[in-house]
């Protein structure tokens, strides 16, 4: 049993996307210096480790998720020499670093693919080959608006090839055990360099079976469960976040350890994504009913005591409605998404303040959501400002768009004539109005009640390792609950409807007003939130 809390147990993530970050150098793209030069802020605002979405040299096809070389830097990023002097100055203001590690698929512009396709040794089996494209018939189709099959004719080959993304990205043969030694020397290559670990992109999808839905099969979990050991072996301080986007239930194995017993400590991930809260989230507040949340964190298993959660708002993605019955999916499309140009492949391409109808209440609310239910909290960059998105961008480039750090021309992401994207310049999120520099040194700023929120949930170890216990109250615009350890209860209480709701406390210090509320009835603001220590 371990004693002691794990960093990443009580950690705050913020997911950084390099090129939309800051420019250093000028040329329309943010760079590993252009982080390096903000490194202040993010200190500033209190997070505990960086996730940065890939930085790999990459033909872009999906965004840098499509890799072309594991062991380099996209030359618009900068070198490697730049990322180890990101880690550094990221280490030497206390924040940890971890990159995506990309293991299922590379872009069809990877030497290895294009060595395969010739039947070049030893890279012939790197991929998933077949001379049918019936095989493995059972596998959805991840990127819908885009692919209608998950297998690609190759004529140099005169094969089709598997890929469970865009079609420029082969998926690795994982049977292939060379393919498995690849991974682990890539792994190898980024943590010499100080890195704190990895968020494991896709990985359901690594290993295929005739007659399965080719996701979260054993040989994947035997897999990961040999890359955990070689982490811990080699660098026992680093983690392994799992991206995952399943059911809690088949979430739970990637934790690994004894699916009976917590007190086994984990052997597979450190941390795992919570995909299904976060749709629920956005569904019990556009309904004003707590259950979905409550349900969904009901049917969510235990895990090691070793292990986390993460929960998220948003993300560099789409809002993900996988994980969603096919009614609910349709109703958050029309709650949420009311434009077709809003919707991409099963979910929601917007960012979190254009979703909240830029409501500062509902923003606030759902944030202060995010830190009281369990799981590490992550905070995907500009959210914590309010960024606005542009829907009129292909893809999932709408919620990636360049930082807004002033009111100058290019929100003062950069100086060049021309950026890799428009900045946000519409009249209700344009950088001349949302942005950090406007923020900071206001102490009613969105920006500052994110500090505030971060600052106390660090100050309160119950909110990321207590237990959770659901409080009844027949109104079920509440959602209510306490955080328990041995050694205090807090309670969170949660508005979801826009009118005031009354609820019987017990004495308690307002972690977040600073008052004291003896035992008593209090009323909640429409879309209001306290975070109460019982004393
Ligand atoms: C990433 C996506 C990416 C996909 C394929 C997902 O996990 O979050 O951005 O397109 O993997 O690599």
């Amino acid at each position: 049993m371990l004693t002691q809390p794990q960093w990443y147990q009580t950690a705050v993530f913020y997911e950084l996307n390099v090129r939309a970050f800051k420019d250093n150098n000028d040329d329309g793209q943010g760079d590993l210096q252009g982080v390096i030069s903000q490194i202040d802020y993010l200190a500033d605002l209190g997070i505990d480790c960086l996730w940065l979405l890939p930085i790999t040299p990459s033909p872009l096809v999906d965004d840098g998720y499509d890799v072309a070389d594991y062991f380099g830097v996209h030359p618009d990023y900068g070198n490697l020499d730049d990322f180890r002097a990101l880690i550094a100055a990221a280490h030497a203001h206390g924040i940890r670093v971890v990159a995506d590690l990309i293991m299922n698929h590379t872009s069809d512009q990877h030497p290895w693919f294009q060595a395969s396709r010739r039947r070049q040794e030893p890279y012939t089996d790197y991929y998933v080959w077949s001379d049918t494209d019936q095989a493995y018939s059972d596998a959805r189709i991840i990127f819908l608006d885009t692919e209608d099959s998950n297998w690609v004719w190759d004529d140099e080959r005169e094969q089709y090839y598997w890929h469970r993304f865009y079609s420029q990205q082969p998926d690795l043969n994982f049977d292939n055990p060379a393919v498995q030694e690849e991974m682990f020397n890539i792994a190898r290559f980024w943590m010499d360099m100080g890195l704190d670990g990895f968020r494991a992109d896709a990985v359901p999808y690594l290993f295929e079976r005739e007659g399965t839905n080719c996701e979260n099969l054993p040989e994947t979990h035997a897999f990961l469960k040999r890359l955990r050991a070689m982490m811990e072996d080699e660098y026992p301080h680093a983690i392994l976040l799992c991206e995952a986007n399943q059911w809690p239930q088949d979430v739970r194995p990637y934790f690994g350890g004894d699916p009976n017993d917590n007190s086994v400590p984990g052997d597979e991930f450190h941390i795992g994504f919570h995909f299904p809260v976060m749709p629920r989230l956005y569904m019990a507040l556009k309904r004003g009913d707590r259950s979905p949340v409550v349900d969904i964190l009901k049917r969510t298993p235990g895990i090691p005591a070793n292990c986390q959660w993460c929960t998220f708002l948003r993300n560099h993605d789409e809002l993900t409605l996988e994980m969603v019955t096919e009614a609910e999916r349709q109703w958050m499309w029309e709650q949420y998404a009311p434009e077709p140009r809003m919707r991409l492949n099963l979910g929601i391409r917007r960012r979190l303040a254009p979703l909240l109808g830029n409501d500062r209440r509902r923003i606030e609310l759902l944030n202060s959501l995010l830190f009281t239910l369990p799981g590490s909290p992550i905070i995907y960059y500009g959210d914590e400002i309010g960024m606005g998105d542009n829907i009129w961008l292909p893809d999932r480039n709408g919620v990636r768009t360049p930082m807004q750090w002033d009111d100058s021309a290019n929100a003062g992401f950069s100086n060049a004539a021309e950026l890799y994207a428009p900045v946000i310049d519409d009249a209700v999120y344009g950088y001349q109005r949302v942005n950090v520099a406007s923020q900071i040194f206001n102490p009613t700023s969105l920006l500052n009640r994110m500090r505030t929120l971060i600052t106390t949930y660090k100050e309160q170890p119950a909110l990321a390792l207590g237990d959770i216990q659901f409080l009844d109250h027949p109104d079920r615009a509440l959602l209510a609950f306490k955080r328990i350890t041995r050694h205090e209860t807090i309670i969170c209480l949660h508005n979801l409807s826009d009118r005031g709701v009354s609820v019987e406390i017990p004495g308690t210090y307002d972690l977040l007003a600073h008052v004291r509320w003896s035992e008593g009835r209090i009323t909640l603001l429409p879309y209001g939130y306290r975070w109460l220590k019982v004393d």
